[in-house]
């Protein structure tokens, strides 16, 4: 860990949109454990979402939640600018987001188009909204989880990685939209997360953990940092996969 970056830059307050994710839940535990003293958990309302917030409450934090549903876009305004309303949000932690099921959706538009809608349509609504919201306030950070997957088509989860590409370069897109405006905006792209969302799922090569995440992002907050990897040495074999030719590249199994 670079202890020399300012621990200043860690939020004493977070916004989760995606309040029960596994991923956003080891970010928010390591931040409590460093700074972070308020959270709004956003998402869908179900036990998970208040358990997940009696869990952070038991660490110390004072912990709201609020309901958020990335498929209904029209809503996002009213939701999260309550949000805000009721004080500044050091850090929007975007960790909403389905995997789908390649082969079903596949066959089934209809769901392929569901996975498109949470993970992209709805990321370019709340993404704005809290945009704004950030800039309004002059200072913030987005931090928005990608995916290695969005880097290239993989014929194993296409669908999936079509929508982070899309995801992926908004947030970049919105990262230069507000430089310069004290809003930080980080895309971090993780490889295949060991975690209970993924607990059917083989695992693949360069996988990690949500705590290395957490660790990964509380890194990527103190430097300030654009884009991260996880682990870091996934941002070299991506760039390697991404210029392999097609042909090539098609016969591997990814
Ligand atoms: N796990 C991995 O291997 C991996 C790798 C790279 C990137 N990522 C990305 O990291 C993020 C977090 O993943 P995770 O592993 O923590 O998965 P997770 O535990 O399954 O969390 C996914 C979150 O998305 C929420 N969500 C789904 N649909 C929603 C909707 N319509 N409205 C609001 N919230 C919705 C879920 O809420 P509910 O409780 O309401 O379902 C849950 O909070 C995702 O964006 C994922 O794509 C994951």
């Amino acid at each position: 860990m670079d202890r020399l970056a300012p621990a200043g830059r860690l939020p004493r307050s977070l916004l989760v949109l995606g309040g029960t994710s596994g991923i956003a839940l080891a970010v928010a535990r390591r931040l409590i454990a460093r700074r972070t003293r308020t959270v709004w958990l956003a998402g869908r309302p179900s036990p998970a979402l208040e358990e997940a917030a009696a869990h952070l409450r038991s660490l110390g934090a004072e912990v709201r939640t609020v309901a958020f549903d990335a498929l209904d876009p029209a809503s996002h305004d009213a939701a999260l600018g309550k949000v805000f309303a009721e004080g500044p949000v050091d850090m929007a932690l975007l960790a909403f987001g389905v995997h789908g099921d390649q082969a079903y959706d596949e066959r089934e538009p209809l769901n392929a188009v569901r996975v498109a809608q949470t993970n992209y349509t709805g990321a370019v609504s709340a993404g704005l909204v809290v945009a704004r919201e950030l800039q309004n306030q002059g200072h913030g950070s987005l931090v928005v989880l990608s995916s290695v997957a969005a880097e290239r088509a993989r014929r194993t989860d296409f669908i999936y990685g079509s929508s982070k590409a899309g995801l992926d370069t908004f947030t970049q897109g919105l990262g230069d939209a507000l430089y310069g405006t004290g809003v930080h905006v980080m895309v971090v792209r993780p490889g295949f997360v060991r975690s209970p969302a993924t607990a059917g799922r083989a695992a693949e090569p360069l996988s990690s953990t949500p705590e290395e995440v957490a660790s990964a992002v509380e890194l990527g907050l103190r430097r300030r940092s654009e884009n991260v990897w996880v682990p870091g040495r996934l941002r070299l074999a991506a760039g390697v996969l991404r210029h392999l030719p097609r042909a090539l590249y098609r016969r591997l199994p990814l």
